[in-house]
């Protein structure tokens, strides 16, 4: 079958069927209200695909992400960031000459311009670092602002996606020197990107950090796992933000905006001060799952549950495994993690649970490796929006190559007032 037929008070309507590369189909109805006269509604845009897109591939119902094709298991074990990072916004693995370039353009841009850090100075040490993080990366265009003029030639588009990817975890690591009132620290041409972070992060004027290999692979692998989701929240905003024709840095600074919530990104902070709560507080864990079954309690399992997974997330199961295997390399003991496994192990026997399909998802698991990692809670969706900075670039880019371009615009059943007449 190559096509679809609704009928609408008894006239018959023709619309493509499309087929995806994994035999999955859309209903193309572009031509729905030229056609009928009708739009379609679909609240939270359950069944709407709003692209044809060749970066990820998930299937929720196996459990399956893939990059490019690739399987993220293989990716988070084989890969470093920055070579996903090519990967996803050029579509093919670098080779070595095209790595080196790729570095070269990240360890070039990784340093803020001066005057940036001046902003810091302004603002308050409690600021939430998500706050401080978008108004710095849309500072970027205040400081860049000859490169978005011309982002149709590559070479202006590969140095704003290096800058991006670059200075976010600069910005980052600032914010966090900010709210702990110590000297920022600059970032090194001689470190690996993800080395460089934790530097910039854990060096102080009083104790130089030491490299920790260990702790750059598990921060490797976590920022490969959060670097592109599909058409999810933030992704889909960067998208239709930059489709009114806006700059990349106006455009990734609305994707960090969505990402915030908790329903999203956010929710990695949920997860540790909900597990943190059962540690200090003594609640039980059954307590805490009886409070999200009740429907007069909006309270929600934190990490738990996805729009798209309807099966274990991969890449929870990844990072579950992460966590166990480097909190015991280091002879750690989190009570978390225990609270955590407990947690799991509970709901995945529970009816309410089984019934909806809610599996533990990506933010569930990576809050325990992070604060292993020293990084504050108030980061958490700081490190999401650093690893998920490569696959906004490619979003953005894919959509401004698609032909023909359109601008993002939804349309809506109004159910207001009939007209009427001012009294
Ligand atoms: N705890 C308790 N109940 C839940 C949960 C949860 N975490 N998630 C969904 N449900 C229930 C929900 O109440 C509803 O029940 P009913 O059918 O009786 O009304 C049913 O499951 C379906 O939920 P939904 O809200 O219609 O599902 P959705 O696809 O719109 O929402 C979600 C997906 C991720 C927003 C939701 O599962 C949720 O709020 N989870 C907790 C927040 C979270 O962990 N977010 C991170 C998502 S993964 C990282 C990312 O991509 O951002």
């Amino acid at each position: 079958m190559t096509s679809a037929k609704i009928i609408i008070d008894k006239n018959e309507y023709e619309f493509p069927l499309i087929t995806g590369t994994e035999q999955e189909r859309a209903i193309d109805i572009s031509s729905l209200y030229a056609q009928t006269g009708c739009i379609t509604l679909d609240n939270g845009f359950q069944n709407t695909g709003a692209c044809a897109s060749a970066i990820t591939y998930i299937d929720g119902d196996k459990g399956i992400l893939r990059y490019r094709g690739f399987d993220i298991t293989e990716l988070a074990e084989k890969l470093t960031f920055v070579e996903t990072a090519y990967l996803l916004i050029y579509g093919t693995l670098p080779t070595i000459d095209q790595k080196s370039v790729f570095s070269r353009h990240l360890t070039e841009n990784s340093m803020l311009h001066e005057d940036m850090t001046h902003y810091f100075v302004g603002m308050p040490p409690h600021a939430h670092p998500m706050a401080i993080l978008c108004a710095m990366v849309n500072s970027l265009s205040i400081f860049y602002p000859h490169s978005f003029i011309d982002d149709d030639n590559p070479a202006v588009f590969d140095l704003i996606a290096a800058r991006l990817i670059s200075m976010i975890r600069t910005i980052a690591a600032f914010s966090y020197k900010k709210s702990i009132g110590e000297p920022f620290v600059y970032p090194r041409h001689d470190l690996r990107y993800c080395m460089n972070f934790l530097n910039m992060m854990f060096s102080s004027p009083v104790k130089p950090y030491e490299c920790d290999q260990e702790a750059e692979r598990v921060l490797n692998k976590l920022l490969i796992l959060h670097a592109d989701h599909e058409q999810n929240c933030s992704t889909s905003t960067v998208r239709l933000v930059g489709s009114s024709m806006v700059n990349l840095y106006a455009s990734v600074c609305a994707g960090i905006c969505a990402l915030w919530g908790p329903l999203h990104g956010g929710a990695n902070q949920e997860v540790i001060e909900m597990l943190e709560d059962i540690h200090r507080k003594g609640h039980s864990v059954q307590d805490v799952i009886a409070m999200a079954k009740d429907k007069n309690n909006s309270f929600r399992l934190f990490g738990f549950g996805h729009r798209v997974y309807k099966n274990y997330d991969p890449r929870a199961k990844i990072l579950k495994d992460a966590c166990s295997s480097f909190l015991s390399g280091r002879s750690m003991n989190d009570p978390l993690l225990d609270i955590a496994l407990e947690l799991e192990e509970l709901v995945l026997r529970d009816e309410y649970f089984i019934e909806r399909k809610l599996y533990p998802n990506v933010d569930f698991y990576s809050g325990i490796l992070y604060r292993a990692l020293g990084i504050p809670a108030s980061m958490f969706t700081v490190m999401f929006a650093i690893g998920r900075m490569p696959g906004w670039i490619a979003q953005w880019r894919e959509m401004h190559d698609t032909k023909p371009f359109r601008i993002g615009r939804p349309r809506q059943v109004y159910v207001g007032s009939a007209h009427r007449s001012l009294p």
